[in-house]
């Protein structure tokens, strides 16, 4: 549906990039109400800034602005009669107002002056959204500008925990709703791939390994071998003196080491690669901690000439923080080895320099808070930043049913099992409710991994929580298969309408129409704030609403058996409603099954 065809300027249009313009030019006619108001009284205060808000209850209008109480406020008057007064002044714009898209405005008490959107608005979402399918809702408003991204970031070769899964989901998503938004991201996955530990490993790998068993299943075998490491040294502590031996070998480039530690790596990525493979995630670098350390000398002689470098106990080269509340940082022992603090400012200022971010963006779980925040001051101290922002994306801890077994097994194969069991699950439901659909196995796939993203992302990153398989596979919940549901119905309704007719004429929306196409211009909005604040869980919400939505409509009106007009119509609500969920899905990094 165009436009033009309803008689509507597009300028009002649901255009992600034309909604902006629309508040802006609404914040405009709003400003030159109050100018002209001041010009009746003579009087000349500052104008405070307009704001527009969108009202939680729809009586209360689309949109809605305080000025008239703010004024009220600073110049000690009845904010209602100020709000009156520019509710007169506006209605004489009136034909500015249904350029907008606007309908009715309305002053009411104590103070606010609420806006509804017009028919002709609403259906000009429709059409946008028809128009322009999975790029609905993108905006430019990161142009030109950069973002890195480091997450997900394993330890190789080491017992890792949950927090991998939660940081390399979370880091993807934000880095989509980056890329919606328009900005460039550069993604990093900064491995844990240097420090003591490989000493132990090499020693372990040396007197008990085998090189078979560790190709067959890389992961877990180096583990096996760490975890021996430690319990034979509990017999005899001299181990631990043979493997800082063969750890420094490795730093000083011993060429059996060095190709020991090249194997190890080489084979844990290969598998990584698998999980990552099926998660969906995907890194542009992946520098590690060894990337950066013939990088490490420069940032500690920086350090040096600016006078923050201190020595400590036994020759350290430490940087008192104590009056940053941050403690004191160290950042190189007294044997010349190097830390994981050196080698993250030393990959700052790589960052910073080469890739030129006005953001990096670390997600990486709370309990390294402290660490960061060293870096991070010590980086501004030094001068490492070149103007990027750094910012810590935490998140709380979260536990998932068999996060158990994480401590003995890798948690690359721990991570395996738990999406196992989700498509497990899923490949249950799925027989029990729909035992003739096709592709089942994969659909299971869809439904399972979609589940436990689902499940992470659209919780509160900053609060801890322990997820259950019920709540995370629940059909009727907010969760991933109702939303699935949900789609999968959509597009059943469409494949089943004959029609190819996409025009139509209806004369007033019903409740549970208008209510589907208030949320759906708004999606550009929620996910500019999603972006804003790291918290992809406010897509989640809205989409989980927006599907809640849906079923009210599908329940209390007919779509296929409508009549004519109405019936084109909802066809095209239906579509719309199913573009918006499948393209907020996608900024989860959720794949949807188009049947279920
Ligand atoms: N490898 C670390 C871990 O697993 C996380 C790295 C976080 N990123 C960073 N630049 N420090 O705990």
């Amino acid at each position: 549906m165009s436009l033009k065809s309803c008689g509507f300027d597009p300028l009002g249009g649901s255009n992600p990039q034309e909604v902006k313009t629309m508040y802006d030019e609404l914040k405009k006619l709003i400003k030159d109400a109050v100018k002209s108001q001041q010009d009746d009284c003579g009087c000349s205060f500052d104008i405070p800034e307009v704001e527009l808000e969108h009202p939680k209850d729809a009586r209360f209008g689309d949109l809605s602005t305080n000025i008239a109480m703010k004024i009220g406020k600073q110049q000690g008057k009845n904010p209602f009669t100020i709000a009156e007064n520019l509710v007169g002044k506006m209605d004489s714009g009136q034909a500015r107002m249904t350029q907008l898209g606007i309908k009715k405005v309305e002053a009411v008490k104590p103070g606010f002056i609420n806006f509804y959107l017009s028919k002709d608005f609403f259906l000009s979402v429709i059409g946008d959204i028809a128009k322009q399918k999975e790029e609905y809702g993108k905006t430019d408003s990161g142009k030109n500008q950069t973002i890195v991204l480091d997450y997900s970031h394993p330890n190789i070769a080491k017992p890792i925990g949950v927090h991998h899964l939660i940081t390399t989901l979370l880091g993807e998503s934000i880095k989509r709703i980056y890329q919606f938004t328009g900005y460039k991201t550069i993604t990093d996955n900064f491995l844990g791939d240097w420090g003591t530990q490989f000493g132990k490993t090499i020693y372990a790998y040396k007197n008990w390994g085998d090189r078979q068993e560790i190709e067959t299943d890389p992961i877990n075998e180096l583990l096996k071998l760490y975890v021996r490491f430690h319990e034979e040294a509990e017999k005899d502590p001299d181990l631990e003196e043979r493997a800082r031996e063969e750890f420094r070998k490795l730093e000083e480039g011993d060429k059996e080491n060095t190709e020991l530690w090249n194997w190890m790596r080489d084979e844990s990525l290969e598998e990584l690669a698998e999980v990552y493979k099926r998660l969906d995630v995907s890194f542009d670098y992946y520098n590690g901690e060894a990337f950066y350390n013939d990088k490490t000398g420069e940032v500690i002689s920086i350090l040096d000439k600016k006078g923050i470098l201190e020595t400590g106990k036994e020759g350290a080269k430490i940087v008192d923080l104590e009056q940053d509340d941050l403690r004191t940082a160290l950042i190189q022992k007294g044997d010349g080895a190097t830390l994981y603090l050196t080698r993250d400012l030393a990959a700052i200022k790589y960052r910073t320099e080469n890739f030129k971010p006005v953001k990096i963006l670390y997600v990486v779980e709370n309990a390294q808070g402290l660490h960061l925040a060293q870096a991070f001051k010590i980086a501004e101290k030094a001068g490492f930043q070149n103007g990027a922002e750094l910012v810590h994306v935490k998140f709380g801890s979260m536990r998932f049913p068999e996060g158990k077994m994480s401590t003995r097994k890798g948690k690359v194969v721990f991570l395996w099992d738990v999406l196992e069991k989700a498509k497990d699950k899923a490949g249950k439901i799925i027989e029990e409710k729909n035992p003739e659909l096709a592709d089942k196995e994969k659909v299971a796939e869809m439904v399972g991994i979609g589940a436990v993203k689902y499940a992470i992302l659209s919780h509160n990153r900053l609060t801890d929580i322990a997820f259950t398989w019920d709540k995370m596979l629940s059909l009727d919940g907010n969760s991933a298969p109702y939303i699935m549901y949900t789609y999968a119905r959509a597009k059943s309704i469409l494949r089943k309408s004959e029609t190819k007719n996409t025009k139509f004429r209806i004369q007033k929306l019903e409740t549970e129409e208008e209510d589907i196409l208030r949320r759906l211009y708004q999606f550009s909005e929620v996910v500019e704030k999603a972006g804003a604040e790291y918290q992809p869980n406010n897509i989640a919400t809205f989409i989980y609403e927006l599907a809640q939505d849906f079923n009210t409509f599908y329940n209390k009106l007919p779509v296929l058996k409508a009549d004519g007009d109405a019936k084109g119509f909802r066809l095209a609500l239906v579509a719309a409603a199913a573009q918006v969920i499948k393209n907020g899905m996608q900024l989860l990094g959720i794949d949807m099954p188009e049947k279920m």
